[in-house]
């Protein structure tokens, strides 16, 4: 008996359950019908735009080039100022505060997907973006200018050499043709030569010489952009006599406009950046405080006898990753170097090891004019 009534009060309790499961089952049922998709497609969009993510090991956020085609909220006008009033601007929901396009050359010939964008804000926040399919890049995450900007690309990494005051990339003045030139990443690897001789003065002194010292760091770091006719900068940096032009530097003193356009503790010292080595910034101010005054008084001597026989090294982060050892004329030719920072040695027995930072650009790659300095 009490087996009968626990039996048809489970099976009471059973068909009860059965029916609330149908019923909430069936509910469920017409309201993903009805709801679902369009949630499930939010969700989708969602992901899609975040999908660089894993990818890039982001230590920050990261937001990837919009999946473009489908929505009418896809990547588009490639190459315009996002962040132009009726755009990218403003306090809407689509504010950018970085936004940009990248391609394969200054001119803009073609967009460059899968490039990856990092930035560091002035707070040292770090976000990193990977162009989409038409080369274009952006970011919501608020962010303070001024801006450092790498961009790479298997392996080729390209430091902008001056930082971002602003996030609008493709605005006018800016990476457009004709100023600046298009955001771009070059696939060509450039050859990098030069000519190693015996330094000119006398005995291996500390003097420290234009040809010997400075001549150098001005090709690797400066008349990229310091040329005559030069897009950047129209003040020439490529010659003893342009560089010691009155207006950049007076002999002796430290007050000279090339230190204060070098001095990181100046708001003037916008070209830091440029050169961005204590050692170097040391090397160019004892020049000119120290140095250049002599100099100048005595003349110019030109570069002595050519050293052949010497090694070249190129290396980075610790690694040889080109070498190459000069020829009877004291030249040398480093193929297909790609573009980035390395650490230039060059030694031969009986010299001093000549070291130098070098940024290998992605164009206007000047020959190098390296001095030794004999032992004593
Ligand atoms: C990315 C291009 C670029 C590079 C690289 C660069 N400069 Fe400049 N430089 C400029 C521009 C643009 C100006 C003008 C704006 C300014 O003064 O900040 C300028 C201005 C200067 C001036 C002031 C010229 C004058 O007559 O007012 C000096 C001096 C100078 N740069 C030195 C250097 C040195 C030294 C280096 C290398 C360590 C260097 N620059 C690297 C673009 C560059």
């Amino acid at each position: 008996m009490r087996n009968l009534i626990t039996k048809g009060f489970l099976e009471y309790i059973i068909c009860l359950l059965g029916i609330t499961i149908f019923l909430i089952g069936g509910t469920r049922v017409s309201f993903a019908d009805k709801v679902g998709d369009e949630s499930s497609k939010e969700f989708s969009k969602r992901y899609d735009n975040s999908g660089g993510a894993k990818e890039d090991d982001g230590e920050e956020g990261v937001e990837g080039g919009g999946e473009g085609g489908e929505g009418d909220e896809g990547s588009h006008n490639a190459g315009r100022n996002c962040l132009t009033s009726g755009c990218h601007s403003g306090s809407g929901e689509e504010h950018f505060s970085i936004g940009g396009t990248i391609y394969t050359d200054a001119d803009g010939t073609d967009a460059m997907s899968g490039v990856k964008i990092k930035v560091i804000d002035t707070n040292g926040s770090i976000i990193k973006l990977t162009s989409d399919q038409l080369g274009n890049f952006y970011t919501q995450k608020s962010v303070s200018a001024p801006f450092t900007i790498t961009v790479s690309y298997q392996g080729r990494k390209v430091k902008m050499p001056t930082k971002a005051s602003d996030g609008g990339c493709n605005a006018s003045g800016c990476h457009v043709a004709g100023s600046a030139g298009r955001i771009f990443i070059n696939t060509n690897d450039l050859d990098l030569s030069g000519t190693v001789t015996e330094s000119s003065s006398d005995g291996g002194t500390s003097e420290i010489s234009y040809n010997s010292d400075i001549k150098s760091i001005l090709d690797a770091k400066c008349i990229s952009c310091h040329q005559s006719g030069g897009v950047k900068s129209d003040v020439p940096l490529t010659t003893y006599s342009e560089v010691t032009n009155s207006r950049l530097v007076t002999p002796g003193s430290a007050d000279s406009l090339l230190i204060r356009k070098l001095n990181k503790d100046l708001s003037e010292g916008t070209m830091w950046n440029n050169l961005n080595s204590t050692s170097e910034y040391d090397k160019i101010k004892n020049w000119i405080v120290v140095y250049n005054a002599q100099e100048s008084s005595s003349s110019q001597g030109s570069a002595g006898a050519a050293i052949s026989g010497a090694k070249v090294r190129l290396s980075q982060y610790g690694r040889i990753k080109y070498r190459t050892t000069t020829d009877s004329t004291g030249a040398f030719v480093l193929g297909k170097v790609k573009a980035g920072e390395y650490t230039l040695k060059i030694s031969k027995k009986g010299y001093k090891l000549y070291t130098q930072t070098y940024q290998m650009n992605q164009s206007n790659v000047a020959s190098l004019e390296i001095t030794l300095d004999k032992k004593q």
